[in-house]
């Protein structure tokens, strides 16, 4: 487990201002366990609202447009966001990828626009089921973070998280082994440091995301190279998102 963990929850399509009572409640509980980094990505018409009230918590984004500003209708770039109150964007999740048919390129641009606009990142990625079935699922999920993120990445350990999130986990119920996640985020590690030096390599952090609940996050937290975890459904009530919190609190408590 990393230093500090990381516990990111994603709310997706979820949440209208009804929902401002959980963020504030999670806010309130993260202000006493300050070992973890606590952050939420509600939708865009949340930022600002939660950005208000949260006194510890930062708030990010789940997506961004790849320029600036312009005639794009409906489109959001990461300069409307960080305006709004966001401290870092979510980009290349599998939903946008299937979604929105995102490519890495699409990605990469993405990414470096969040990074102009002063947002530190977390990119998504991970393998459908077909893919690790084939036995390819760690060189399908090194290419594709390689070719998803700019080469040219000051400060990686700054600006960057990695989320590993296996597709066939996502909303299902399923997960992976501990040991299966040890060996991807292993494998992640090894490409990081690759791209950008072993010391910055090693500082990024890596989170695991699909289906953590409060009842195996200790368990999903503890495998190796799991800096914290990107939650989805479980992040929509305070009391199952911090049951995950706490018990990311409780396992950076023990000893190494
Ligand atoms: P679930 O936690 O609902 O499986 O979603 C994971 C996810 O996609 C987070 O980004």
């Amino acid at each position: 487990m990393a230093e500090r963990p990381y516990i990111v929850g994603n709310w997706k399509m979820n949440g209208t201002r009804a929902m401002l009572s959980q963020a504030r409640s999670i806010d309130r509980a993260a202000q006493n366990l300050m070992k973890v980094e606590v952050a939420i990505a509600p939708p865009y018409t949340l930022i600002h609202p939660v950005h208000r009230e949260a006194g510890q918590i930062a708030v990010g984004a789940q997506d961004c447009h790849p320029g600036a500003e312009g005639p794009h209708t409906g489109d959001i770039s990461a300069v409307m966001v960080a305006d709004a109150g966001a401290k870092f964007v979510i980009l290349g999740h599998s939903e946008r990828r299937q979604d929105h048919g995102e490519t890495n390129a699409l990605v990469r641009e993405k990414c470096s626009s969040a990074i102009e606009a002063g947002l530190r990142i977390i990119l998504c990625v991970g393998e459908s089921e077909e893919t690790r079935d084939a036995g390819k699922a760690e060189n399908h999920v090194t290419r594709q973070l390689k070719a998803s993120l700019p080469e040219n990445l000051d400060n990686a350990q700054e600006s960057l998280t990695v989320a590993y999130e296996p597709i066939w986990a996502i909303g299902t119920g399923r997960t992976p082994t501990v040991e299966d996640i040890g060996a991807m985020h292993r494998a992640i590690r090894a490409t990081l440091s690759d791209m950008f030096g072993e010391e910055q390599g090693a500082a990024v952090r890596i989170l695991y995301g699909g289906s953590v609940n409060p009842d195996n996050a200790f368990e999903l937290l503890s495998a190796d190279e799991v800096g914290g975890a990107l939650v989805g459904g479980a992040s929509l009530t305070a009391e199952s998102f911090l049951g995950i919190v706490i018990a990311a609190a409780e396992l950076n408590d023990q000893p190494a």
